[in-house]
């Protein structure tokens, strides 16, 4: 990670890393803020980033993967946060497929992937991290599902000491995903994951569906399995217990 780019404010580090790409920007750029103005979520949804208290971080990569693989990054993401968190805390951390990660049920961090592909190759993927850390509280609307490291740990963690976590497993959790394929990353996410094994409800773009969340395949593709036995995969929707 040669090239770290902290800001203090900005309107969301997607935005500045998606220009850091145009300017052909390599892997390992970081972009770093203390607080976001839009921060954004998945579904078009908005991220609540107030200053001083989470970090909000966006990481350039350019995999040599096919468009279909390139999910497999945000699973990649999910066990490199959550195996920083878990140093850094030694709080339990689950994770939600795809890409929530939850301390006691609720959200501490969300993941969101963006990339280009010209047309089935990918060119760079932004990997988006925003991590709920020192926030004392959080606006009503997002309490029953929100928390953070320091209301679940009792006490405030030091931001830095986490940033450094998550690069270096980050760093060669990436390299192995590289060299080893999305086998390797499979059953670290597996170990960690609290929807397997559980009635869902998976809400996608098309249809509502219920199912038994059974394991994720080797592309690292959901699989719900319904009342008659019959296994769907689900590519992209959001789940709920
Ligand atoms: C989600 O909806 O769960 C994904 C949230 C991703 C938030 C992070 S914060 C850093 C980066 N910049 C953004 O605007 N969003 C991502």
């Amino acid at each position: 990670f040669k090239h770290v780019h902290f800001k203090d404010n900005v309107d969301s580090t997607q935005i500045v890393a998606q220009r850091l790409v145009n300017e052909g920007a390599h892997t390992g750029t970081i972009v770093i803020a203390n607080e976001q103005t839009l921060g954004r979520g998945r579904l078009g949804r908005e991220w609540f980033s107030p200053p001083d208290t989470g970090i909000w971080m966006s990481i350039i990569v350019r995999p040599e993967i096919e468009l279909r693989e390139a999910p497999q990054l945000t699973l990649v993401t999910a066990v490199a946060v959550a195996r920083a968190i878990s140093n850094v805390t030694d709080l339990e951390v689950g994770i939600k497929w795809p890409n929530d990660i939850l301390i006691n049920g609720k959200k501490v961090v969300g993941i969101l992937t963006e990339m280009q592909a010209d047309p089935d190759r990918v060119n760079s993927v932004i990997i988006g991290i925003g991590i709920n850390t020192n926030q004392e509280k959080f606006p009503n609307e997002l309490k029953k599902i929100a928390t953070s490291l320091s209301m679940e740990k009792g006490k405030k963690i030091n931001r830095a000491e986490l940033i450094i976590q998550i690069l270096k497993e980050f760093e060669w959790l990436y390299d192995a995903y590289l060299t080893m394929g999305f086998q390797f990353i499979k059953p670290l996410w597996e170990a960690r994951a609290v929807s397997i094994g559980k009635r869902v409800k998976a809400v996608t773009t098309k249809e509502v569906f219920y199912g038994m969340a059974i394991g994720i395949d080797d592309q690292g593709v959901l699989l719900l399995e319904d009342d008659d036995g019959k296994i769907h995969p689900v590519y992209s929707a959001d789940i709920n217990h």
